[in-house]
């Protein structure tokens, strides 16, 4: 399987393979393959372009085995409350986790979610793309439908919009919709693009609606649409494409 989830196994250039292994440069590992140096699958080979199959592929340099490179895989994962977004808890909670016995890479949470919040989670083993999708100046955006305690006015949706102050600083602007009021409660949704510990719970406890209950609907490009709780999924091709050439936005909410 690869990242994108269908058959084909993910190949990188033969050259392009050694570097990413840390045997030499991109030019450098050129060299050593023009040469004559690189065996690949016990055979000679001396073109740099030459795709190498992703786990599959047994490549030497100088007759010395090279660990074969683990494929990055995205998965989406639409996390139930209740378990924990960190691999391991001194309290023994079920954590995200468990629930990725399948894959068989180590992957990482992008950020967290609350034990009690679920929805969209995005897991990798591709550090560089993590990096960039949580570091605070990119600004990547996630909505969230809160289920808050009380009617929420527009005088209140004025205000999460516009910010409120947490800690002593005020939120970014968000964009905030009120979806609903059925009996005593207030159904929010929040695009937001900070992910300070606890934001929306914080930001909806300063204007007096504490949330009941939290779901994440969308992490920049990604949609979480119809995954079933508790179930994962790999990104599509197209999802890829976007998260790699910085979107930070879902056209579908
Ligand atoms: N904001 C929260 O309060 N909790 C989450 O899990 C995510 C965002």
């Amino acid at each position: 399987m690869t990242k994108d989830g269908d058959k084909t196994p993910e190949t990188l250039r033969l050259s392009v393979y050694l570097a990413r292994a840390g045997v030499a440069s991109r030019r450098g590992a050129g060299d050593l393959v023009k040469d004559g140096l690189v065996e690949v699958n016990g055979q000679t080979e001396t073109n740099p372009g030459t795709p190498i199959r992703l786990g599959i592929d047994h490549v030497r340099v100088d007759g010395k085995s090279i660990k074969k490179l683990e494929p990055h895989v995205y998965l989406m994962l639409n996390k139930p409350a209740g378990m924990i977004t960190t691999r391991s808890d001194p309290e023994e909670r079920p954590t995200v986790f468990d629930l990725l016995h399948r894959v068989k890479f180590r992957v990482e949470a992008v950020g967290r979610l609350d034990w009690d919040t679920e929805g969209l989670l995005l897991l990798t083993n591709d550090g560089d793309l993590a990096q960039f999708l949580m570091r605070p100046q990119n600004k990547v955006e996630k909505v969230y439908d809160a289920l808050v305690e009380g009617k929420v006015g527009g005088k209140t949706v004025q205000q999460l919009e516009a910010g409120v102050k947490i800690e002593g600083r005020k939120t970014k602007p968000a964009r905030v919709k009120l979806l609903g009021k059925p009996t005593n409660v207030s159904l929010l949704r929040l695009k937001i693009v900070e992910g300070k510990y606890h934001q929306v719970k914080r930001m909806c406890d300063v204007v007096g609606h504490p949330v009941k209950k939290l779901r994440r609907i969308a992490f920049g490009p990604l949609f979480l649409a119809d995954l079933p709780l508790g179930k994962f999924r790999y990104l599509t091709k197209d999802e890829l494409r976007e998260l790699r050439a910085g979107k930070l936005t879902c056209d579908e909410v």
